[in-house]
């Protein structure tokens, strides 16, 4: 069920100083983008999802190997180098999009398992204010998900906290040219190398959960790095005005009660 079908690296970021970076190619793109239906408020919001699509969202619910986590000592950590990340530049920029619930950048990538050699290709990535994981307890201002796809397998990545990271502040250059849903743009030109070399450089924490959002299906292996990658605060604070907050709430601890399922056995005897 799950380790199957997708799988997500994440990258924590922290903020820190004030870098300038140039906001050079960054220019706002005719047409539109779908945006999503769920949101993060009120009936639309996460502790509602489920009822938005009592059929396709049912893991939101009741699954139990949901995602976010709070990562600890006892999440399994492996070396990053069983997976190898490659990501060609895009020197002519990337498309950049507001969807609603986040913002992407729509890139190809691929992400090879070394021990079975499936390779997955990456679809985009996109951004969560604050962090959906949690690293000890604690949170951090941003994470990054990237998104991996092969014949129908995803796989997303997260880390946190470093340098300022010149991919990053070159995507959010211009983020206000997206700040309406449904807009794009196109970005400066974007080079991945620093962040394929923090990659290498570092840990994954690696468990199996879930896509974070609607339909949260379960068939998702995450990869956290251990490693940060750091923000500097205007850039972070541009961002924020846009993606506003898109972060689901922590889980249970992996294979425990859904915690919607225990709060609603909670309140069973209460409420009829
Ligand atoms: C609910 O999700 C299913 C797919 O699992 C889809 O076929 C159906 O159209 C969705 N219903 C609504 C109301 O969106
Ligand atoms: C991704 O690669 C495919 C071919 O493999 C190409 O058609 C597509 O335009 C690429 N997309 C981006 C965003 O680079
Ligand atoms: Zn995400």
């Amino acid at each position: 069920m799950h380790a199957r079908g997708f799988l997500l690296l994440a990258f924590a970021s922290r903020a820190l100083g004030n870098c300038a970076y140039g906001t050079t190619g960054f220019r706002p793109l005719p047409g539109k983008v779908a945006v999503s239906s769920f949101t993060y408020n009120d009936l639309k919001g996460p502790l509602n999802w489920y009822a938005l699509n009592t059929t396709a969202n049912k893991p939101c619910a009741l699954g139990r190997n949901q995602s976010p986590i709070v990562l600890t000592s006892s999440t399994t950590r492996i070396p990053s180098s069983s997976y190898v990340l490659e990501v060609s530049d895009y020197p002519g920029g990337a498309e950049f999009e507001n969807i609603g619930s986040n913002v992407q950048v729509v890139v190809n990538g691929t992400l090879t398992d070394k021990r079975t050699g499936t390779k997955y290709q990456s679809a985009q990535f996109h951004f969560h204010t604050p962090s959906e994981h949690r690293i000890n307890d604690e949170f951090y201002p941003m994470e990054l998900h990237w998104v991996f796809q092969s014949a129908g397998f995803v796989v997303e990545l997260t880390d946190s906290r470093r340098v300022v990271d010149p991919l990053l502040a070159t995507v959010f250059a211009g983020v206000a040219a997206i700040a309406q849903p449904g807009s794009r743009a196109q970005t400066g030109p974007l080079r991945f190398g620093e962040l394929t070399r923090k990659y290498r450089d570092a840990d994954l924490w690696r468990y199996a959960g879930s896509l974070t959002t609607p339909p949260c299906a379960e068939s998702v292996n995450w990869l956290v790095s251990t490693q940060k990658l750091y923000l500097d605060v205007p850039t972070w604070l541009a961002a924020k005005k846009v993606i506003k907050f898109n972060s689901r709430y922590s889980q249970n601890i992996p294979g425990g009660v859904n915690l919607l399922e225990n709060a609603a056995i909670t309140l069973k005897n209460v409420i009829s």
